[in-house]
Parts: C-alpha cells; structure tokens; sequence
C-alpha cells in the first residue's frame, strides 16, 4: 500500500479506536522520564502527537503543565474528556493541530516532548518541523525527541539496521529510523545535544520484533 498523509491520519485513527496501536505499548517512560531536564514546578510543556495522552499524565504527574496536540481529532476529543473525569484540567489540555503548523505563538514553552512521531514524518519535512519546534521554545527551552533508531535489527519482518535510508513504508505508514548522524544534522543548526541514549525493547508489533528507540534531549541554541 502506497503512503499518503490521510492514509497515515486514517491509520492512526483507527488504531486509536480499536486499540491496535503497537507504539503505546513500548515501556519508553523510564528512560524518558530519567532524561527529563531539571525544570521548575509548573513549567509549561507541549507534547507533539500526544496520542492517547499517557505521557502528558506523567508529566502532569511530576508537576508539570501539559497542552499536547495531535492531528487526530478522536484521540484529542477522548483524552479531553478523560482529563475532566479526572479532574486534572487546569494542569494538561489537548488540542487538535498539526506538527509542521503548531497551533500555538512563539516562545511559549519550556520544553517539547515528541515521542514516536518525527519518525512518521517524511524527509521533505524535517527543515519546516524543526522551524516549529524552535519558534514555540522559550530561549534556552529544551526538547526531549524519542524516535526509532538504525540500529533496530528487527521491525514487522524489516531489518533497519542494514537499509541505507532507514525509509519504512507499512499499511501506507511511513516510518523512518534514525542514525545519530541524522539526529545531529535535522537538528544542529537550532539545538545543542544535551544527552543522548539507546534502549531495545521487544515490541509487539511481530513476534521475533526487537526495536531500538534513540533517546535525544536537547537545548534551544540562542539567538546569534
Ligand atoms: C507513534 S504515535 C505516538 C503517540 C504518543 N506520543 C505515545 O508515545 O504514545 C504517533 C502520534 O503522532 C501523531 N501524529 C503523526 N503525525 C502528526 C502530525 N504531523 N501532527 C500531529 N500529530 C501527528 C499520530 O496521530 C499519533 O498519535
């Protein structure tokens, strides 16, 4: 099946609504939340393709506030509603929006947190992804990326460890593996590597599946 963007859209949505999604089973939380930067109570935190909002829960849960944005209108609506049940929605809101078109004004935030979804968009993209994120940062403001490495050696039957442009295309799903050469190149230019980490979980995507996640914190380099 050939990848489109709504294709995309559409099989995210659905995976939402029948519970097939393989990403929000990975255990990425520990080591995403032993990376975080130290951060005042109450600072103020954007998480892209907030998904199901589990993330946005634990960083509310460390103190946090969380405006997360998706471009699936479903999940969005869903995960609203479950913050007023829960009644944490003074401190987490989501919102619909797009990635490459954040819906919010410049230098609003002190970190952005994207996990899982950089890798579901492509190449041609990167340059105006990357403008987003920094425009929206605080000066100084840092950014926590999780995305799929290279050095994967098993994914839905593909190896990514031996392909040359780690570019996956799977039920019109675009999925893209990163080297750390990438990482330093997308990024480079607008922020300084803080720490970077490598973590393989057995996913349950396919049953022989071992992915490796790339674990990047960064800083918003200042204005020259
Ligand atoms: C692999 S899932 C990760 C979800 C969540 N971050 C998590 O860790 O469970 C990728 C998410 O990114 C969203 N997404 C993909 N492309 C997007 C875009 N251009 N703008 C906003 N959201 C996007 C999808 O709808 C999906 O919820």
């Amino acid at each position: 099946m050939e990848h489109t963007p709504e294709i995309q859209k559409q099989y995210f949505q659905f995976a939402y609504q029948t519970g097939s999604d393989i990403w929000t089973h990975i255990p990425y939380t520990y080591k995403a939340q032993q990376m975080l930067p130290f951060m005042e109570r109450d600072a103020l935190v954007l998480d892209i393709g907030a998904g199901r909002g589990l993330w946005a829960a634990k960083l509310v849960g460390l103190g946090y506030r969380v405006l997360g944005i998706d471009y699936v209108e479903s999940i969005v609506e869903k995960v609203n509603k479950r913050i007023q049940e829960d009644g944490y929605m003074d401190r987490a809101r989501f919102m619909h929006g797009d990635a490459l078109n954040i819906p919010f004004v410049d230098k609003g935030f002190d970190m952005t947190t994207d996990i899982g979804t950089l890798q579901h968009i492509t190449e041609n993209n990167w340059p105006q992804y990357v403008s987003e994120i920094h425009r929206t940062l605080n000066d100084h403001g840092y950014y926590l990326n999780i995305s799929l490495s290279r050095k994967t050696p098993q994914f839905l039957g593909w190896n990514p460890h031996s392909s040359t442009d780690g570019n996956f295309t799977k039920f019109g799903v675009h999925y893209h593996f990163f080297t750390q050469n990438e990482i330093q190149e997308i990024f480079g230019n607008h922020f300084n590597i803080i720490e970077q980490q490598f973590e393989t979980y057995n996913s349950q995507s396919d049953p022989n599946d071992n992915v490796v996640l790339v674990f990047t914190l960064m800083q918003k380099k200042s204005a020259s």
